[in-house]
């Protein structure tokens, strides 16, 4: 215990300020500072709190500490930490065997951020490009989705087509090639050969929540299967229940060669992500290829298991559909009305505001002042993903800020006072 608490005598300007001052400037965050969480919730250094719409993107799934896995993380803490994988330790086999069983998959690698994670999906699909499909060396191929996000690594952004994140990082890896989401028949058009896989998200959620075209999923798996090419689902934030189901790909009943998970399966607690696949593809990884020092350690391996121990009732799926549909009809009677478009799955919207009456920037600093947090994408897009664990009158409340913002600026813009009839 210290002295006193920082928080108690630092406003936030002051943290605002050392942030901009020491931290390079990599994100454009909201002037907000925040000290403690608890559940949906989060309580800023002045004490005012905010409902947490954003649920780090999407890593907060089981909210801010929920006492299952705070609980599991102590226990943890108190034993071993970290062993490397050097040697065995007493967590990463039941955490495996348990994310195996949850993917219906032969086996997983863990490792640690998301991206590391798309980075040993890349590497596997190309191994089992070169070992089992015969493609010619150094010719693999990957093909991805336009409007894709899937991390930061140079690779990673290499195949991007958002500029702001690949400007001036070139030169960047060769081997991959795109085409537009959703586009079966670009997808087919573009397996020659050389493609060893297809990586993509069931919904680009940086994108702005876009979903594809209903029956893509099971088009696309059918098309792999055919052509013999895997199908690499890059889960890590529409999966562990966002969605309504365990993963994204449920929603179609399909199964993909290659789960890509992360976020959420460290229960918003600690980074924890993993590649999930069949012997035939991850049976090709062998001692000394691949690997991190932090990846499966016994920390991260508990507190994955706990995750997945609470996925297996199915609870956290129910709320988000439930959750989802609420939020669903709220945001709908907003279309037209200062909103052009809203996509919804699960607990997870992206709302395209009318960049006329505003920006998405703007749109979340109104928010942020009625108790809301949430974040904008692709200039006038707001996402709200608000953690599993909130209630019918947090979704409520979200969607009545929204429209008070939009009320407000249509209003000026209109010159009336601003309200609409309260919702049936
Ligand atoms: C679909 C998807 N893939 C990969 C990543 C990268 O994960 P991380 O930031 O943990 O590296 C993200 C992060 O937002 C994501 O949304």
């Amino acid at each position: 215990m210290t002295a006193y608490d920082v928080s108690d005598v630092v406003p936030s300007a002051a943290h605002i300020e050392q942030t901009e001052r020491y931290a390079a400037r990599n994100y454009h965050p909201l002037p907000v500072v925040l000290a403690s969480g608890d559940g949906a919730w989060v309580t800023d250094v002045e004490g005012r709190r905010y409902l947490d719409c954003l649920a780090g993107y999407s890593a907060l799934n089981f909210g801010h500490r929920h006492p299952r896995l705070v609980r599991r993380a102590q226990e943890q803490i108190e034993r071993l930490t970290l062993t490397s994988r050097a040697f065995y330790n007493d967590q990463l086999g039941p955490f495996s065997q348990a994310l195996a069983e949850l993917t219906g998959k032969d086996r997983v690698l863990p490792m640690n951020s998301g991206a590391e994670a798309v980075e040993t999906a890349i590497k596997v699909s190309r191994k089992w490009g070169y070992l089992a499909k015969g493609v010619e060396p150094g010719r693999a191929t990957i093909l991805t989705m336009r409007g894709n996000f899937h991390g930061r690594t140079t690779t990673i952004v290499g195949f991007s087509d958002d500029e702001l994140a690949s400007a001036d990082y070139g030169p960047f890896t060769p081997g991959f090639a795109s085409v537009p989401y959703g586009d079966i028949e670009a997808v087919a058009d573009a397996l020659d050969d050389t493609v060893v896989a297809v990586l993509f998200e069931p919904v680009q959620g940086e994108g702005g929540v876009v979903l594809p075209p209903p029956g893509f999923l099971q088009e696309l798996r059918a098309l792999c299967t055919e052509r013999g090419v895997l199908m690499v689902a890059d889960e890590i934030q529409s999966g562990l229940a966002r969605t309504g189901r365990t993963f994204a790909c449920d929603h179609e009943d399909v199964a993909p060669d290659v789960y890509v998970l992360g976020k959420a399966l460290g229960g918003g607690l600690y980074p924890v992500s993993a590649v999930a696949a069949d012997d035939g593809v991850l049976g090709l990884v062998k001692p000394g290829t691949h690997g991190s020092t932090f990846g499966g350690n016994p920390l991260a391996a508990a507190i994955g298991h706990e995750v997945v121990g609470m996925l297996a009732t199915g609870e956290f799926q129910e709320r988000a559909r439930v959750l989802g549909d609420r939020l669903a009809n709220r945001l709908g009677a907003l279309v037209g009305g200062g909103v052009q478009a809203v996509r919804v799955r699960g607990l997870w919207a992206g709302v395209d505001i009318d960049p006329e009456l505003m920006t998405g920037r703007e749109a979340c600093e109104g928010l942020m002042r009625r108790g809301v947090l949430a974040k904008d994408t692709h200039g006038s897009t707001v996402r709200f993903a608000p953690p599993l664990v909130a209630t019918e009158s947090d979704v409520d409340l979200l969607a009545g800020a929204l429209e008070d913002v939009i009320d407000v600026r249509v209003a000026r813009r209109a010159g009336v006072t601003p309200g609409r009839p309260s919702p049936a």
